[in-house]
Formats: C-alpha cells, sequence, structure tokens
C-alpha cells in the first residue's frame, strides 16, 4: 500500500507510521487522517505485529489539525461531514498498543493524537499543547477530556485557556509523557520499548490496554471487575502456561499468542 501523507514500514515486529507532510509541520489533513487509520488498521491486523509506533519529523509530530483545510468549514459541513468522528477515532479501533514518539511540535489536534496513543515518549524537545483557542475553536478530539485525565484539571485549563506551549520536562512531571529521551535516540527508544511489547504475548497485551483503558472508563468497583474477569481469563491461555513454565525453568518464555 503506498500512501502521500505518511511513510510506514516494519521493522522487527513493529509497525511504524511516520507522519509526513513536513512543509506543513504535519498539520493532519482529512487525507493524512484517513492514511493513517488505513496503516494502523492494516498493521493490527497483521499478525506479524505486536506494537506500533506513530512519529513525525524532528521538527513536528503535528502542528495540529490543517488550519487551511478547516478554515472554509460551515457548522454543516463539520456536522453532516462527521468532521473528526469519520477518521479521527479510528485508531481508538486498534487494539495492539501504539507509542507515540514525540519530538517537536505535537499542538492541538496534534497533542490529541499523541493522548489517542497508548503512551507517549517525548525527545527533550517535544512541545506541548492546545492552542486552539487561539484560532477561535475549542479542541475538538479530546483535548478538553484526555487533557485533565492526564495531567490534571489546573493543567489542562491553563494550557487550553491560554494556548501556551509546555515543554517536555513540565510534560512529564505532569503525567502527560511516559519518559523523555535525547532527541537523537527518540526512534531508538522507542522501538526498543515497542520491540519489548512486541516480544510478549500479542493477546494478553491487547488484554493489558484494555484493562488500563478501562480504568478512564468506568469506577473503581467496574474496573476492577473487569479488570479480574480478564485476569481470570488469561489463565485459559497458552501463553500463560508458558509464561509460567518458562519462569521456573530459568528461561525466556516463548509465547505462541495463543
Ligand atoms: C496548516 C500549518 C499548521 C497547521 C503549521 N503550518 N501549522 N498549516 N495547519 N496546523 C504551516 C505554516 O502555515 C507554514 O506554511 C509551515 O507549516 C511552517 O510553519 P511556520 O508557522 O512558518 O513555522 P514556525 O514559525 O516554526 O511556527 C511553528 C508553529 C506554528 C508554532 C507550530 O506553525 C503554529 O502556530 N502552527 C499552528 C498551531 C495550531 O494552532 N494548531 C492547532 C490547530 S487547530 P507556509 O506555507 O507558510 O510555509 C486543531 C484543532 C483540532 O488542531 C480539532 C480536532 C480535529
Amino acid at each position: 500500500m503506498s500512501y502521500e501523507n505518511i511513510l510506514v514500514e516494519t521493522q522487527d515486529k513493529v509497525g511504524v507510521i511516520r507522519l509526513n507532510r513536513p512543509k506543513a509541520l504535519n498539520a493532519l489533513s482529512d487525507a493524512l487522517m484517513s492514511e493513517l487509520g488505513e496503516a494502523l488498521l492494516a498493521f493490527d491486523a497483521d499478525d506479524g505485529i505486536g506494537c506500533i509506533v506513530i512519529t513525525g519529523s524532528e521538527k513536528a509530530f503535528a502542528a495540529g489539525a490543517d488550519i487551511t483545510g478547516m478554515a472554509g468549514y460551515s457548522y454543516m459541513d463539520v456536522f453532516k461531514g462527521e468532521f473528526i468522528t469519520r477518521n479521527w477515532e479510528t485508531i481508538r479501533r486498534v487494539r495492539k498498543p501504539v507509542i507515540a514518539a514525540v519530538a517537536g511540535y505535537a499542538l492541538g489536534g496534534g497533542c490529541e493524537l499523541a493522548m489517542m496513543c497508548d503512551f507517549i515518549i517525548a525527545a527533550d524537545t517535544a512541545r506541548f499543547g492546545q492552542p486552539e483557542i487561539k484560532l477561535g475553536i475549542i479542541p475538538g478530539a479530546g483535548g478538553t477530556q484526555r487533557l485533565p485525565r492526564a495531567v490534571s484539571k489546573a493543567k489542562a485549563m491553563d494550557l487550553a485557556l491560554t494556548g501556551r506551549m509546555m515543554d517536555a520536562e513540565e510534560a512529564e512531571r505532569a503525567g502527560l509523557v511516559s519518559r523523555i529521551v535525547a532527541a537523537d535516540k527518540l526512534m531508538e527508544e522507542a522501538l526498543a520499548a515497542a520491540k519489548t511489547i512486541a516480544d510478549m504475548s500479542q493477546p494478553i497485551a491487547m488484554m493489558v490496554k484494555d484493562s488500563v483503558n478501562r480504568a478512564y472508563e468506568s469506577t473503581l468497583a467496574d474496573g476492577m471487575k473487569y479488570e479480574r474477569a480478564l485476569f481470570y481469563s488469561c489463565f485459559a491461555t497458552d501463553d500463560q502456561k508458558e509464561g509460567m513454565k518458562a519462569f521456573i525453568e530459568k528461561r525466556p518464555p516463548v509465547f505462541k499468542n495463543s
């Protein structure tokens, strides 16, 4: 499959998607988001892939939704055209873990896309923000919903109301990113993390993702019940048998994804 706005490659059980509109700092056009969705679903369906990495360029993960594309939209264009729901949420259907490897700007829809991934590894050059207010709109792909869950109400309000950017250090302190690495080591670190995950049992990694995501959408009691049901079901897998047998035999496990 060839794409115009993204570059796609496979590296040792890891699917890598690079956002690639350098002239517009990877602004997330409709076409780009559709291609991203297609590529994500293709990797998700590929048994040879255990983890996916989404990244951008050194200068920008993505500077937001494409402002030139949106500028002329009417209410009916966005309402009837299902702007956002049509292709921005495809990533939520992906069951395998997805890592965002962020260098440079992750603004507006770019920050929202990074937050839709399962975790964010940031280069020390990363800058996050929800500057939509400066354009006369509010965030539309989770900025007012995922950001407060990730960084607290105070920080989310500060960012979304002033439109200011926060650097990687502040983002890590606030809990938005899981780790910061030197910019020139970003892909090396992200691929190593992805490979570690891809070497685990795929169905079990999918259950971890599913269960952690549940924490955002349920009460503690419901979430605990959900986790317990998934935990019990691990014991119906070959990979649980192999994982524990390998530990007892003091050797690395060989998971069969079954
Ligand atoms: C379209 C964009 C763009 C964007 C940058 N460009 N961001 N084009 N949409 N979001 C283009 C610029 O127009 C310019 O094109 C080229 O990329 C380089 O950008 P510069 O501004 O010249 O670079 P620089 O001076 O380094 O400033 C970088 C920047 C700035 C601070 C990131 O570009 C910026 O503020 N961008 C907009 C950020 C933003 O407001 N994002 C939120 C978008 S709304 P030319 O042709 O002039 O070289 C959003 C809503 C999501 O995301 C809702 C859910 C769908």
